[in-house]
């Protein structure tokens, strides 16, 4: 059982994430730590020093190693699904789920949130609405290919996305 977790900046991807393995008794990766492990970096500084196209790529080497695992759930960065074929290979590989909250709720997240994040640093609550309803233009296209959408949810039940999971087969 592999669980990609997709969807925006500020979706909760880590936070359900942790929940739903944890309720399945398996693990939780997050690929942006992943990343920050394997290459003894922060997110911020790859993106400050190298620049945002070798993030993906370094993005993209960590998507597949960790797609080696089994019985795990990886909560991927907001732009991994955007990248390469990134989408194919999670969706070759396990069940892809897109956690869509409605846009105000992303940034009041963002804002609130003490994770540095390259893309929307500066950015006034205002600023971000704008910001992610441009970019969710651009990735939705991706972000719609997962196999399980949950649109609208602000505090989403981790065992409803087990029991969506669960009706796939
Ligand atoms: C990004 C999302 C971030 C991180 C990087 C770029 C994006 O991850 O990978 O800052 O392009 O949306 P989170 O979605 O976990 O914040």
């Amino acid at each position: 059982m592999k669980i990609y977790l997709i969807g925006y900046m500020g979706c909760g991807k880590s936070t359900i994430g942790r929940k739903i393995a944890d309720l399945m008794g398996i693990s939780f990766v997050d690929l942006d730590k992943f990343i920050e492990e394997r290459y003894f970096k922060s997110v911020p500084a790859i993106f400050a020093e190298e620049g945002e196209e070798r993030f993906r790529e370094k993005e993209r080497a960590a998507l597949l190693e960790v797609s080696e695992f089994e019985n795990i759930v990886i909560g991927t960065g907001g732009g991994a699904p955007c990248f390469f074929d990134n989408m194919e290979v999670m969706n070759s590989q396990g069940v892809t789920v897109y956690i869509a909250p409605d846009t105000e709720v992303l940034a009041t997240r963002l804002i609130k949130s003490k994770t540095e994040r390259p893309l929307i640093v500066g950015k006034s609550y205002e600023d971000l609405i704008l910001f992610i309803n441009e970019a969710l233009k651009k990735r939705a296209p991706y972000y719609e290919k997962a196999k399980i959408i949950i649109r609208g949810e602000n505090n989403l039940d981790p065992q409803l996305v087990i029991d969506k999971i669960a009706q796939l087969k």
